[in-house]
């Protein structure tokens, strides 16, 4: 698979420089043919121009003057060569390279050739023997180094991170006699790192983390005297930590995360005492935390989570004054949290989850005032919830302990996240907590309300034995087997729907009068199997309000008065596995997710006989019948239309980057956005939705909504998060012109496209935007969108960077929106005044 897509890469390669005019246009003044006569600068004056980095505008002979990225020596000659990083001339940088022969830079110390799109290098490199730094970083660039690094020998800083080379790491690392920074990270480096490393002893800071090498910790080079940075992390490292440390180390980052490293902890590493980072989690360490690690007064984090640690916290971390970060989840640690963790006054992130911690939650939490992310579920903490602890908070989560008491009504305006699942509290649900973005609350049975109450069987989980690496999408995968087992088995007759277990009442009674058949969450009211038949007369065509691609959607109003939406698969559809799958996994995917703008999800039944999902019903319908409709469209004023695009910012940001694994929904389209009365949005149609695993290559078929496919996807088939960053780029721009841009998006990088002003884009139907917050909105909407829709999945933003872009307060505004062109959104910051 990988060669069949690097052979498309080359292929497409291709095809782009054959419909491209590659020529090369001549400095002013100088002839292509007169190469044998043009004096060693003329040459590179040539080459310089010829790269096309700069813009049109730059005069080349003023290069050593006021070029961006460009230095000379006294004698006019080139020795330091970057692409100038602000330029509006980024596009397309790669495309001249290649016709480029590096060795006329004869003079060159600092080459910067990083995120260039390269997939191979510049000839000539080899012959630039002064070179002290050489970045070629942020490139497609794969196989083996192609040079023998014996070629630059005054090499000081080496950096080719984030590209796809194969192979052992160079012997020849060890001649670099000069070398200060060495990064390789980011790649596909296998084997062991070479012993001759250990004679640079220039060395300070040393990345190689994210690649694939094996064998013992080196510990001849974390003993390098002059090193300050060691990030190993990620890679498949064996053996144990080295006592060799040495005295009055420098070292002030060591990173061995993500490792197979085992043993105990040992105590020497008291002596790294400039340590500011150490991160040592994700590995196989055992034992307790030494009491040295007191010694380490510098540390602002100390990660040692998700290993095999036992015994309790050790006090002397509490001299650790200067911590910020501390997290020591996923481990056997017991005991009570140490008195002397009061003392850490600048702590911001405290993570003691998932272990056997017990006792209570001291009072001096709450007067941490920096402390926002707070981690403490998973263990046998008992007693009530300090008082303010939700005050300065962003983060907490408190569940599966037990916790009893009220829960605090004091409740900062910064809390956007609070977990109380599992635990015995009592009393009122404050109001207050309306206010947070995401609260549960489930499997508290003494909570008024009463819905927070879960099944005997989940208690009895919780209380057995202590499953450290519990995950909740394992349990849902079991009964989805469960389900599959039995549909299979459907003609032993076996009769009721499956259901999940995790949020069912304890109560049985009030259970087994509804039958039993299944239950609901989130949704103040039961439903059962029953009234659903009834409201729907079982499933008549009249409740039916459309067809999407996996089954038909009724309505259903419910004896309680309650509306909701179900999607059920016809009979012959459920017999067809790939539909049933799809059904499993929007099931799987939606337990897991909980956003104000994801639909929700109430209650499924799954069974060969009666197989349907259970929504919150949306009375607008999708945003797609919206816009087509003239009449809805009038009422999608701007500021609808803008709050639409946030809401489903929002949601995407909230799967892609706040839920682990990571999902991506694949078929973000305007049918899947849904609005409610009040034009607040919801995404929806998971079935094609994919829990990223970050150990499989996630390749796939193809899938998603014509019109709203990545490009990449045609010939990567790998999906990402980027696939639905484009996709939400279509809807974006969609939302704004009215209808889909269809051709218009293949062609925003011509010159007629990009001379277009972005009012003559914007949906006719509505007069244009009046008021300056309207203008300024849908140009930044119309921004972000074409950003989302660049055909480079890299250069497009993530949707946490999107969501965040909504919400920040804009800068002051600078140019007419009249005047605003696309091209001006394409390449430069814009600020829109309603001077008109
Ligand atoms: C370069 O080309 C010009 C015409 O294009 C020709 O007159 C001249 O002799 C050529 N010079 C060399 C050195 O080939
Ligand atoms: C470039 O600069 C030189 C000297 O500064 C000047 O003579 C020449 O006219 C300039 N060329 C352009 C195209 O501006
Ligand atoms: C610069 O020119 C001087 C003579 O003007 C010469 O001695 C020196 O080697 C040159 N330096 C470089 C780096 O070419
Ligand atoms: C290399 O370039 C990348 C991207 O421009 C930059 O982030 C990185 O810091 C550079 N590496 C070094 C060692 O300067
Ligand atoms: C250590 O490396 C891992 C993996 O590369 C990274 O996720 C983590 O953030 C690093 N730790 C610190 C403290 O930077
Ligand atoms: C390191 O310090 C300890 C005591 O502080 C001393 O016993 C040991 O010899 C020192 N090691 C080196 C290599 O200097
Ligand atoms: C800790 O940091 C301070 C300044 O930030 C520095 O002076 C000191 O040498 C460092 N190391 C130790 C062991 O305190
Ligand atoms: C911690 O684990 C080690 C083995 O991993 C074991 O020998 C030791 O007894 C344990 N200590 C405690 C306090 O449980
Ligand atoms: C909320 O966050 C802001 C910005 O980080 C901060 O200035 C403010 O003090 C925080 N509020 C509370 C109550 O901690
Ligand atoms: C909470 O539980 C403790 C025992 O763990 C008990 O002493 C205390 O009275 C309980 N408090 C409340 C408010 O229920
Ligand atoms: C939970 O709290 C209730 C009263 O608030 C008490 O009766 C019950 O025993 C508690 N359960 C546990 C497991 O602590």
């Amino acid at each position: 698979m990988a060669i069949y897509t690097s052979i498309l890469m080359v292929l497409i390669q291709l095809l782009l420089c054959a419909s491209s005019n590659s020529y090369t246009i001549l400095p002013p003044g100088t002839q292509r043919n007169a190469t044998s006569k043009v004096s060693p600068l003329d040459k590179e004056a040539y080459a310089l121009f010829s790269l096309h980095w700069w813009s049109i505008q730059y005069n080349i002979s003023n290069r050593c003057n006021n070029w961006p990225g460009v230095e000379c020596n006294n004698n006019g000659s080139i020795t330091k060569l970057s692409p100038p990083k602000d330029s509006t001339y980024t596009f397309k940088r790669d495309l001249y390279i290649r016709d480029i022969d590096f060795s006329v830079f004869s003079n060159l110390v600092h080459l910067d050739l990083s995120q260039m799109d390269l997939y191979e290098l510049p000839l000539g490199l080899s012959s630039l023997k002064k070179l002290t730094l050489l970045n070629i970083s942020s490139n497609n660039l794969q196989d083996e180094i192609p040079f023998s690094l014996a070629n630059f020998p005054q090499l000081m800083v080496f950096d080719v991170s984030n590209n796809l080379f194969t192979g052992q790491i160079p012997h020849e690392i060890g001649m670099l006699e000069n070398l200060v920074t060495l990064d390789l990270s980011f790649n596909m480096f296998s084997g062991t790192i070479p012993l001759s490393l250990s004679h640079v002893t220039s060395l300070n800071h040393l990345r190689i983390s994210n690649n694939q090498l094996d064998g013992e910790l080196p510990s001849t080079i974390l003993s390098l005297f002059q090193l300050k940075t060691v990030d190993l992390s990620r890679n498949r490292f064996l053996g144990k930590l080295p006592t060799t440390f040495v005295n009055n180390s420098q070292l002030r980052n060591l990173n061995l995360s993500d490792n197979r490293i085992g043993g105990y902890i040992p105590c020497e590493i008291g002596k790294l005492d400039n340590l500011v980072v150490l991160d040592l989690s994700l590995n196989q360490l055992a034992g307790p935390i030494p009491d040295q690690i007191g010694c380490l007064k510098n540390l602002t984090s100390l990660h040692l989570d998700s290993n095999w640690i036992n015994g309790s916290i050790p006090s002397s971390i509490g001299l650790l004054t200067h911590l910020k970060e501390l997290t020591l989840g996923f481990n056997h640690i017991d005991g009570l949290i140490p008195a002397e963790l009061e003392h850490l006054v600048h702590l911001k992130v405290l993570d003691i989850s998932n272990n056997a911690i017990f006792g209570s939650i001291p009072k001096w939490i709450s007067a941490l005032t920096q402390l926002t992310d707070i981690r403490l579920q998973g263990n046998q903490l008992c007693g009530v919830i300090p008082y303010g602890i939700l005050i300065h908070s962003i983060h907490v989560d408190l569940s599966r302990n037990h916790l009893n008491g009220s829960i605090p009504s004091q409740i900062g305006y910064n809390l956007s996240y609070l977990d109380l699942n599992h635990n015995n509290l009592s009393g009122k649900k404050p109001k207050e907590l309306e206010s947070i973005r995401f609260y549960y609350l489930y499997c508290n049975p003494f909570l008024d309300d009463g819905y927070y109450d879960c099944s005997d069987s989940q208690d009895q989980r919780d209380s057995g034995h202590h499953n450290h690496h519990f995950s909740p999408s394992s349990i849902v995968l079991v009964l989805i087997i469960v389900a599959s087992v039995l549909i299979s088995f459907s003609s032993i007759g076996i009769g009721i729907c499956v259901l999940r277990a995790r949020y069912r009442r304890k109560h049985k009674n009030k259970a087994a009068k509804h039958g039993d058949l299944f239950s609901i969450w989130n949704y103040d009211g039961k439903i059962a199997f029953e009234d659903i038949i009834e409201a729907t007369q079982d499933f008549d065509i009249r409740y039916c309000i459309g067809t999407g691609a996996y089954g038909s959607v009724y309505k259903a109003k419910l004896p309680s008065g309650k509306t909701v939406a179900l999607k059920k698969l016809h009979k012959t559809e459920s017999e067809n596995p790939s539909y049933y799958k799809s059904f499993c996994n929007e099931v799987e995917v939606l337990t897991e997710i909980r956003h104000r703008n994801i639909i929700r999800l109430y209650g499924y039944c799954l069974h060969n006989r009666c197989m349907f999902l259970v929504y919150e019903y949306l009375e607008r319908g999708s945003l797609f019948c919206n816009l087509a409709d003239e009449i809805e469209a009038q009422e999608l004023n701007w500021r609808k239309r803008v709050n639409i695009i946030k809401g489903t910012a929002y949601a995407l940001a909230h799967m892609h980057h706040h839920c682990t694994p990571p999902i991506v929904h694949r078929d973000v389209s305007s049918n899947n956005i849904l609005l409610n009365s009040e034009l607040e949005v919801c995404v929806s149609d998971f079935g094609t939705a994919r829990l990223l695993d970050p150990d499989s290559s996630n390749q796939t078929l193809l899938v998603g909504t014509y019109g709203y496919v990545a490009p990449e996807l045609a010939y990567t088939m790998c999906v990402t998060t980027k696939c639905d960053v484009y996709s939400f780029g279509v809807v974006a721009l969609e939302t704004m012109m009215g209808h889909h841009p269809g051709e218009f998006i293949s062609t925003l990088t011509k010159p007629s496209t990009q001379q277009l002003l972005v009012k003559d884009v914007l949906d006719p139907r509505i007069p244009l935007p009046k008021s300056r917050k309207d203008m300024q909105d849908v140009v930044h909407v119309v921004k972000l969108a074409l950003a989302c829709l660049s055909s480079d999945p890299k250069s497009r933003p993530s949707m946490q960077v999107v969501a965040n872009e909504f919400l920040v307060s804009k800068a002051p505004i600078h140019v007419s929106f009249s005047d605003v062109s696309m091209y001006q959104l394409m390449n430069q910051e814009v600020y829109v005044i309603d001077k008109n």
